[in-house]
């Protein structure tokens, strides 16, 4: 019998509701499944202050302590790696579970598939995630992202609701509910069919495709553009906010507090701007390298041919 691993940690249950919903559409395949837990967890929800305390260790990968992870085997014939981007990296919960030895010793020789439920900013992170399981030994063979597919602005506030109350609700009752549609989590079982048919036939050339087409998976060239630029500011900000730290406490709390004024300037002032000049000088010139680079983004890593 084959057997797959399906491991990921969920604050809300999100991402962990999906996961299971996609495994539970097996049939005669031996399912190992782990909820990663934290050693001391994130609050949820969340408050402001820890909410931006997270962006240095997310964005530098900086682990924390995970409760020991119990295998049932010592080997897989595939490894479904469900994580959150946090700050436009892995979160910290998943940089911790990837640096398992445990699991890297099972990555070793593996096929690998990721599940993503964000907000709609996975590219940089999934860039950094495809590293860490190759470097293991791992071959990604599939990606599932799934995304609030509301407007990137209003998923922003709507996010921020849903983090900071603890609430997937409707903000005001106007603002459309936050997170992966609820569509979308219930029926995360027809991907189901598709993997285990690979699994069966250990072949996955195609599948990625069979994925997109099924998910109605895309990357958006404004997400893109913002992101590529955004995730190259966070590193400046999350070094220099650890050299404060190195002086003390303080001088990192207070520079976080420089860095949540920067980012709130950054995301709804400086980013609409950028992207409207962007959008009438640039991108009508760039179209094929868009194409591509999209294309690049929703296989990344995986072996087409
Ligand atoms: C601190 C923090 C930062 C986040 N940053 C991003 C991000 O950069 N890109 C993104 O798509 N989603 C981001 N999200 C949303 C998460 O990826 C995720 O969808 C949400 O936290 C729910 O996940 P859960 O299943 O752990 O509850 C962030 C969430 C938190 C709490």
């Amino acid at each position: 019998m084959k057997k797959i691993l399906a491991i990921n940690y969920s604050q809300s249950g999100q991402l962990s509701e999906i996961v299971d919903n996609l495994i539970s559409a097996f049939t005669d395949i031996d399912v190992d499944r782990i909820n990663v837990e934290m050693q001391n967890d994130f609050p949820f929800p969340w408050t402001p202050k820890v909410f931006y305390n997270a962006m240095p260790e997310s964005v530098l990968k900086i682990p924390a302590p995970i409760k020991p992870l119990n295998f049932k085997h010592e080997n897989y014939d595939l490894i479904l790696i469900g994580y959150q981007p946090w700050y436009l990296s892995p979160s910290i919960p998943t940089t911790s579970f990837l640096n398992d030895a445990g699991l890297q010793k099972r990555l070793n020789g593996t096929k690998v598939i990721t599940v993503i439920a964000g907000r709609n900013m996975w590219l940089t992170s999934q860039e950094s995630v495809v590293a860490t399981i190759e470097s293991a030994g791992g071959e990604i063979v599939g990606n599932l992202p799934f995304v609030d597919r509301t407007s990137n602005l209003i998923s922003v506030i709507t996010i921020l609701h849903w983090m900071l109350t603890g609430k997937k609700t409707k903000k005001y009752g106007i603002f459309p509910k936050p997170g992966v549609a609820d569509e979308e989590i219930d029926t995360s079982s027809k991907f189901t069919p598709l993997i285990q048919d690979a699994l069966l036939a250990d072949d996955y050339i195609g599948l990625q495709e069979k994925i997109i087409k099924t998910g109605k998976f895309s990357v958006l060239t404004t997400v893109m553009f913002i992101e590529s630029r955004a995730k190259m500011l966070f590193q400046v900000w999350a070094k220099l906010i650890k050299k404060k730290e190195a002086k003390s406490q303080q001088s990192r709390e207070k520079w976080l507090n420089v860095f949540k004024y920067y980012l709130i300037f950054a995301i709804f002032i400086v980013s609409p701007i950028v992207l409207l000049i962007y959008s009438i000088l640039i991108r009508p010139f760039t179209q094929k390298s868009i194409n591509l680079n999209k294309r690049n983004f929703l296989y990344l890593g995986i072996r087409r041919k």
